[in-house]
């Protein structure tokens, strides 16, 4: 592996732009374990982000994040990490793990969103994506932010998953567990 910071692998990128689907790939071809902050946030609460985001409001998901990447950077280790698209803002996102930013344009993010099979769901779940043009202005805003925070940035417009995959193991020099 080329970046060794606590040897985890952490995507981060806009909501929709496949982090869940690349770290799922990503670990059927290495010697790793895979965690999602969003998920581990559910299982701490035992509610769906959404309705932590109505019940409880967006600072304090986010204070969920902050407590989610603490944990991370003490206890885990060789994972690959998939977050949220709100989490790279957490202050010891550098300590956890090699930053990879998978970028892509927001029409590109629709685009990828719309085709899905469960498309409603997948915005339905995301309290941020509900108003389109606010969503397109938070991505103007984190688009620079995302790039600042990266180690590597892997472009994933037009590209399918395997390609993907191929190209952050070869990027990482990751070692493949199996052909
Ligand atoms: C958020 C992204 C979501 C989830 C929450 C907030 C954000 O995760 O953490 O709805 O601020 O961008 P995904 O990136 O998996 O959609």
């Amino acid at each position: 592996m080329l970046y060794h910071k606590n040897k985890n692998i952490v995507f981060i990128g806009f909501m929709g732009v496949g982090k869940g689907t690349i770290s799922r790939a990503l670990i059927k071809k290495i010697k790793c374990f895979g965690l999602d902050t969003d998920d581990l946030i559910e299982s701490m609460e035992n509610r769906k982000i959404k309705a932590i985001f109505e019940e409880d409001g967006e600072a304090y998901f986010r204070k969920l994040e902050r407590k989610t990447a603490k944990w991370l950077e003490k206890n885990v280790k060789n994972a690959v990490i998939s977050t949220g698209g709100g989490f790279f803002k957490v202050e010891n996102l550098d300590s956890i793990g090699t930053i990879v930013y998978l970028r892509s344009s927001f029409d590109g993010i629709l685009r990828r969103l719309r085709e899905h099979e469960n498309a409603d769901l997948k915005f339905a779940k995301r309290p941020l994506l509900s108003d389109e043009e606010k969503a397109r202005t938070l991505f103007k805003e984190r688009s620079p932010l995302y790039e600042a925070k990266a180690d590597v940035i892997i472009n994933v417009e037009e590209q399918n998953v395997e390609a993907i995959v191929k190209e952050i193991i070869a990027v990482l020099k990751l070692k493949k567990e199996k052909e």
